[in-house]
């Protein structure tokens, strides 16, 4: 162990997954941008494909007894139900599922998953501003993007907080971080797939 790069390492697993991730988050927040999603609701449906394969993927992770025994409320969390209802109020055929999906993942790897599709709730906050222009609202269209019950940022505060105090092992530490960095790879590559699979209309 290299003490040096240790240091630097927040003391807080959050924070540390903050760190390791802040590259790809901004790598995917600038693609994400480059698609305009919120130039043409026809956009902005490709965005909810990806977004539904995202969630569609972790539907099981949502509903495991074991990542539940750790986080109570986790299949409420879920949002696959949210983004195949926002598909059909934009008149878009459910995607057939893309291979490469996440498969019997450790429990701190399917957390790190978590941690990221929870995350991206925050962002979602700015998104569903943008998709209001489009005349779209967390009752129609962008409902995977609204509020979750109980408020946005207490549903994060205590998801942070329960994953901030498990016990992990050194290894079972490393898994959260890989599992984080896999999901932002693999919203990338369903973001790709959702935009290529229909052209953008100008
Ligand atoms: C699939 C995963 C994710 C996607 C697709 C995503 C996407 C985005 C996008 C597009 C924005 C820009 C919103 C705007 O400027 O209008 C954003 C902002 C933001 N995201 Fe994410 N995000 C993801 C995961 C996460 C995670 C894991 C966290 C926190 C741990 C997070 C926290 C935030 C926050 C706080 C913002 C607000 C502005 C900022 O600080 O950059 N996101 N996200």
């Amino acid at each position: 162990m290299t003490t040096q790069a240790t240091e630097q390492r927040p003391n807080l697993r959050s924070q540390r997954l903050n760190q390791v991730t802040n590259e790809p988050h901004t790598k995917l927040d600038v693609l994400v941008k480059a698609h305009a999603p919120f130039e043409t609701q026809a956009n902005f449906a490709r965005f909810v494909v990806a977004q539904y394969l995202f969630q569609s993927e972790l539907v099981s992770l949502y509903n495991d007894a074991e990542l539940t025994a750790i986080v109570p409320d986790l299949p409420a969390r879920c949002r696959a139900d949210a983004a195949r209802a926002d598909l059909a109020d934009l008149d878009t055929d459910v995607p057939a599922p893309v291979a490469g999906a996440l498969k019997n993942p450790t429990k701190a790897q399917a957390l790190g998953w978590i941690f990221v599709s929870e995350g991206s709730k925050l962002g979602a906050a700015f998104l569903i501003k943008r998709a209001v222009g489009l005349g779209l609202s967390e009752t129609f269209g962008a409902r995977h993007l609204g509020e979750p019950a109980g408020g946005r940022a207490e549903g994060w505060k205590n998801f942070v907080k329960t994953l901030d105090g498990l016990e992990l092992s050194a290894q079972e530490e490393a898994e959260v971080e890989k599992g984080a960095i896999d999901a932002f790879n693999r919203f990338t590559v369903l973001l790709e797939q959702a935009y290529a699979s229909a052209p953008e209309v100008a």
